[in-house]
C-alpha cells in the first residue's frame, strides 16, 4: 500500500511539530486510516538533538489525550526530504531555512501550515518556546490540521 507521507517541521522538533505530528496521528487514528499514513516531526537545527517534547508541550498534549511516547528530536535529514509527500512547517523562518537546503525538485513538497486555514496564509504558528502559548499552539494546529487531512484524503482517494 503506498502511503502518504508527511513530515512537520519547526526549529527544536520539541514544541509545535511533535504537537503536530500527535493531532495528525490521533486524527488518522480516529478515522480508521492511519494505515494510510507515515506521519514524523522532525527540527531545522540540532540544539535539542535526543530530547522529549518540552513540558510545557507535554502538558498541553496530556489535556488532549495526545500520544508522544517516544519522540525524540531530531534535526531533518536528505532521506526526510526525499521520502516525504508533504513538509509542512509552523513559521516563516522554519520555511525559509528549509528552502536553503530542499533541492528544487522538492521545493512543492514544502507548506506553510496555516496557510491552508482561509484568510490565515502566511500566518507563522508563534513559538511556544518563548511565548509558553502551548493552548495557542494547540488551537492553531487544530484549526489547520483538519483541513490538512481533508485535502490529503481527497487527493488519496482521487489517486
Ligand atoms: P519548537 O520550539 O521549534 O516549537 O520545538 C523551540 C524549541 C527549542 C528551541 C527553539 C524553539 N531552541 O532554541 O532550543
Amino acid at each position: 500500500m503506498t502511503k502518504t507521507k508527511v513530515l512537520f517541521v519547526c526549529l527544536g522538533n520539541i514544541c509545535r511539530s511533535p504537537m503536530a505530528e500527535s493531532i495528525f496521528k490521533k486524527m488518522t487514528s480516529e478515522k480508521g486510516i492511519a494505515d494510510y499514513y507515515q506521519i514524523n516531526s522532525v527540527a531545522t537545527s540540532s540544539e535539542e538533538l535526543g530530547n522529549p517534547p518540552h513540558p510545557g508541550a507535554q502538558a498541553e498534549m496530556d489535556r488532549h489525550q495526545l500520544n508522544y511516547n517516544g519522540h525524540y528530536s531530531r534535526p531533518i535529514t536528505a532521506a526526510d526530504i526525499s521520502n516525504a509527500d508533504y513538509i509542512i512547517t509552523m513559521d516563516e523562518s522554519n520555511l525559509a531555512d528549509l528552502k536553503q537546503i530542499i533541492p528544487n525538485r522538492d521545493l512543492s513538497k514544502l507548506h506553510l501550515c496555516m496557510d491552508i486555514v482561509p484568510g490565515q496564509k502566511g500566518t507563522s504558528i508563534v513559538d511556544p518556546w518563548y511565548t509558553h502559548r502551548f493552548d495557542k499552539t494547540y488551537q492553531m494546529l487544530n484549526q489547520s490540521l483538519p483541513l490538512w487531512l481533508k485535502k490529503m484524503e481527497k487527493i488519496r482517494k482521487e489517486g
